[in-house]
């Protein structure tokens, strides 16, 4: 699987936002060490709390189908620019997959940044105490 096929995962995941509120479409395409790919999309809710983003979305179809190994994932939105995943995202990719490769993109190109360099503080059970 290249870089650029699951950037277009995520675009197709993307074609499926359900963003009334906001406008701001986002995909995500997460790929598991199993080969297989989950593809999500943002659903927000007009409690705006309740909306879950395109990577959540992804990830929680796969760990909830038994799948919780991942290598990447690939994130798109509708301006064209590169989609950061936000601190709660990283949050959970750093549950599943902390060296796990987050793929971006924007008009001059593809960028891959590790989700632990996204996220270097994340929250750790293991790591409660002042370090
Ligand atoms: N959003 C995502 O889907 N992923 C992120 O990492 C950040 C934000 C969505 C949530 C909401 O539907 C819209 O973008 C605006 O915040």
């Amino acid at each position: 699987m290249t870089e650029r096929e699951l950037l277009d995962y995520a675009k197709e995941g993307m074609e499926r936002a359900y963003a009334p509120y906001s406008g701001f479409q986002v995909g995500a395409a997460l790929l598991a060490k199993s080969g297989k790919v989950y593809v999500g999309c943002n659903i927000e809710n007009a409690s705006f709390g309740a909306t879950n983003c395109a990577e959540r979305t992804a990830i929680f179809k796969a760990v909830s189908e038994g799948e919780c190994e991942f290598e990447s994932i690939a994130v798109v939105c509708s301006e064209g620019r590169k989609a950061y995943p936000c601190g709660i995202c990283l949050q959970v990719m750093s549950e599943f997959f902390p060296n796990g490769t987050v793929i971006l993109e924007d008009e001059t190109g593809i960028f891959t940044y590790q989700v632990n360099e996204l996220l270097p503080g994340a929250f750790r059970l293991d790591r409660r105490q002042t370090e």
